[in-house]
């Protein structure tokens, strides 16, 4: 089977083929530049920017892959969450291409897409638990079987991604032109810093949930900063990192392995773009590895948003015998259902 994915949800216009055991043939992602300015993805600039991309990114995907439309057995979309613009330009163009072909639609929910980015290049069979990290979600969630989740946890206000790159902005660390990955300027920073180095809390270590809460961090770095000098702040700035980073990492890593306790698997994926954070991925290693667990991540360019990950949750659907009518809609608050598909 061979699944063409389409992906704009956000600020990556992408496109991706995936064969037999989502064995990617191309995955094509342009990242937009034009938010650069404004710290953070403005929609009506991001909606614009698709139409330009979103058909160039297919046309080489399918050259990459060196295959034709004729060829692809469907062709699978983000439907949702996301911004609503922004996902109409895929699934528009999704939808033209069904048509004109003649090929099955398949909807996906962009969180399913971040579960499969792990299947892309490992052997993993559910049960497991996917720690979901990006720049919109922070959640844990129970991977019963493939298409049947479980949210165990997730944020109560910023996402882990959204605040390294709320950290980034506030430290004056994003460069005024180029793509705005907040996480990864802070991450390049903190690795010469000391973690230990500055006392920020770690919110919700106490509760019993497994929810996360990243606010009163940002908050915490901001009040941090404040009174330093330019030259102070300057001089500190990889201990901020490095601390700030070691908060996020030891919530993560704390509820993971609550997570592990409380279902008794241990199996745990990491997925989204923060999952690219190489403290997040070695501390989260030893913490699992040291309880017996295994733990998965993919390769950074399957980390942030890609359209493998939506073309590999596609083909299982159409395995499955599922796909989409044309009057698909996009849904930007589409929740995770327990049985999805
Ligand atoms: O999954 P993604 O591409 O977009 C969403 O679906 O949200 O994730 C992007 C997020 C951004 O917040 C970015 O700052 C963060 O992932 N990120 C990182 C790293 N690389 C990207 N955060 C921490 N460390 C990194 N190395
Ligand atoms: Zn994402």
């Amino acid at each position: 089977m061979l699944v063409l994915g389409i992906e704009t949800s956000c600020d990556e216009t992408a496109a991706a083929l995936v064969g037999d055991a989502y064995a990617p043939l191309a995955n094509i992602i342009s990242s937009q530049a034009e938010h650069a300015l404004f710290g953070g993805v403005v929609p009506e600039l991001a909606s614009r920017a698709h139409l330009r991309t979103a058909v160039p990114v297919v046309r080489a995907a399918l050259a990459a892959a060196g295959v034709g439309l004729a060829q692809v057995d469907g062709i699978a979309v983000t439907r949702g969450p996301g911004l609503v613009g922004s996902l109409i330009v895929g699934l528009s163009l999704a939808k033209a291409l069904a048509l004109a072909a003649g090929k099955p639609l398949i909807g996906v929910h962009h969180l399913e897409g971040h579960i499969f980015s792990n299947l892309i290049e490992h052997t993993l069979a559910p049960p497991f638990l996917t720690l979901l990290v990006s720049g919109g979600h922070t959640e844990l969630l129970r991977v019963a079987e493939l298409g049947r989740y479980e949210r165990l946890g997730r944020t109560r206000d910023d996402a882990a991604g959204e605040a390294f790159d709320k950290v980034a902005k506030l430290l004056g660390l994003l460069p005024e032109s180029g793509s705005v990955m907040g996480g990864r300027i802070i991450a390049e920073l903190a690795a010469t810093g000391n973690p230990r180095a500055i006392g920020f809390p770690r919110a919700l270590e106490r509760d019993q949930s497994l929810d996360f809460s990243f606010s009163g961090l940002k908050t915490a770095v901001l009040n941090y900063v404040r009174p330093l000098s330019a030259e102070q702040r300057q001089a500190q700035l990889p201990d901020i990192a490095a601390s700030f980073q070691e908060a996020v990492v030891d919530a993560l890593v704390g509820k993971t392995l609550r997570a592990m306790e409380r279902t008794g698997i241990a199996t745990v994926a990491l997925a989204g773009g923060v999952a690219a954070n190489r403290r997040l991925r070695a501390r989260l290693e030893e913490a699992v590895g040291t309880r017996g667990g295994q733990l998965f991540y993919p390769s950074p360019v399957l980390c942030t948003d890609n359209a493998a990950m939506i073309a590999a949750a596609g083909l299982f659907h159409l395995s499955q015998g599922r796909s989409s009518g044309l009057d698909l809609d996009a849904a930007p608050r589409l929740s995770l259902s327990p049985t999805h598909g």
